[in-house]
C-alpha cells in the first residue's frame, strides 16, 4: 500500500498505477471500523485500483460539534486498510485540502435543508464541498457510500448528477453489532450504560417498520419511533422521521419510506435508518 498526503503525490502515483485500470475510492474520516472496511471490500471487488481517503473534515462539523475530539488512530487505520487490500491511502491535512483564500461552497438545496440538514447547520454544505474535491482529485470510476449516511447517499447522489461529476456512486448496506446497534466512529464515545442505551435506535425504528408493514401511515411509524426512543433512559430524540428515501420529502403512498432517527446518547450524537420497501407496505 502506498501513502500519501498531497494532492500532486496522488496524481503522481495514479498516473503510474491507473493507466486504462479503473479506480474504486471509500472517503472516510478515519477511526475506521468493518462498516467502513465493508465499503473497501465492495470496492476490491469492482476495481483493479482501490483508494481510501482519511480525512476529517473541519467543513462538515459545527462550531459546538466534536471536529477536536473526534478519534483520529492513523497507524491502526492503516494497518487495517493495508489488510483489506487498499492501494493507495490518501491522508491530506486541512491545508493541503482548503487553501486560506478558498473561496468555493458546493451547497445543494432543499434536500440539505431537512433532517440532518436542519439539525446541523452546513454539514452537507461541508459534505458536498469534501466530496466533490475528493472526487475531482481522485477521478474514480465509482466511489462507495454507506447506507448509514442515508441522507448523505441523496445529498452526494444530486450534487454528482447536478454537475456531471463523472463517477458512479456505489451504496453499500449498515453493518451493524449483533445487537443491532449500527457501527459508527461516534461509538466509542459510549460508556457500558450509554452503549446499552444506544440499541433503542434500531429499536425504535423496527418498531416504525411494523407499523408501516402493518398498513399504518407514515405519521404513525413516526409516532411508534419516537415512543420507543423517549421510553429509553439517557436517549434525547433529535427526530423520527418516515420520508422518501430520493428526496426526503413526505412519502408517496405504495412507495418506499426511508425511516430515519437521530439522538443524542450521552456524549455521543447517533444516526441510524431502515428502508421499508414498498411490497411490505400493505
Ligand atoms: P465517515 O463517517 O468516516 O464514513 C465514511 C463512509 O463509511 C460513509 O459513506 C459512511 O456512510 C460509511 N459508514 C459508516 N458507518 C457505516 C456502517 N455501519 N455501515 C456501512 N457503512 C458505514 O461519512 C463520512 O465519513 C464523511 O461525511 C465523508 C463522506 C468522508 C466526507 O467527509
Amino acid at each position: 500500500m502506498k501513502t500519501c498526503r498531497t494532492e500532486g503525490e496522488l496524481r503522481k502515483i495514479l498516473g503510474v498505477e491507473s493507466g486504462v485500470a479503473s479506480i474504486g475510492f471509500v472517503p472516510t474520516m478515519g477511526a475506521l471500523h468493518v462498516g467502513h472496511l465493508s465499503l473497501v471490500r465492495a470496492a476490491r471487488i469492482e476495481n483493479d485500483v482501490v483508494v481510501l481517503s482519511i480525512f476529517v473534515n473541519p467543513l462538515q462539523f459545527g462550531p459546538a460539534e466534536d471536529f477536536s475530539a473526534y478519534p483520529r488512530d492513523e497507524e491502526r487505520d492503516l494497518g487495517l486498510a493495508e489488510a483489506e487490500g487498499v492501494d493507495i491511502a490518501f491522508l491530506p491535512s486541512v491545508d493541503e485540502m482548503y487553501p486560506p483564500d478558498r473561496s468555493t461552497t458546493v451547497s445543494v438545496s432543499g434536500i440539505s435543508d431537512v433532517l440532518e440538514g436542519k439539525s446541523r447547520p452546513g454539514h452537507f454544505d461541508g459534505v458536498c464541498t469534501v466530496v466533490a474535491k475528493l472526487l475531482n482529485q481522485v477521478g474514480a470510476e465509482r466511489a462507495y457510500f454507506g447506507q448509514k449516511d442515508a441522507q448523505q447517499v441523496a445529498v452526494v447522489r444530486r450534487m454528482v448528477r447536478d454537475l456531471s461529476i463523472p463517477t458512479e456512486i456505489v451504496v453499500c448496506p449498515i453493518v451493524r453489532e449483533e445487537d443491532g446497534l449500527a457501527m459508527s466512529s461516534r461509538n466509542a464515545y459510549l460508556g457500558a450504560e450509554d452503549r446499552a442505551a444506544a440499541t433503542n435506535l434500531f429499536k425504535s425504528l423496527k418498531a416504525g417498520e411494523a407499523v408501516l408493514v402493518a398498513g399504518g401511515r407514515p405519521g404513525e411509524a413516526e409516532a411508534a419511533m419516537r415512543e420507543v426512543l423517549e421510553k429509553a433512559p439517557a436517549v434525547h430524540v433529535d427526530y423520527a422521521a418516515a420520508v422518501d428515501p430520493e428526496t426526503f420529502d413526505e412519502p408517496l403512498p405504495g412507495a418506499p419510506v426511508l425511516l430515519a432517527v437521530a439522538a443524542r446518547v450521552g456524549p455521543a450524537r447517533l444516526i441510524d435508518n431502515l428502508l421499508v420497501e414498498a411490497k411490505r407496505r400493505t
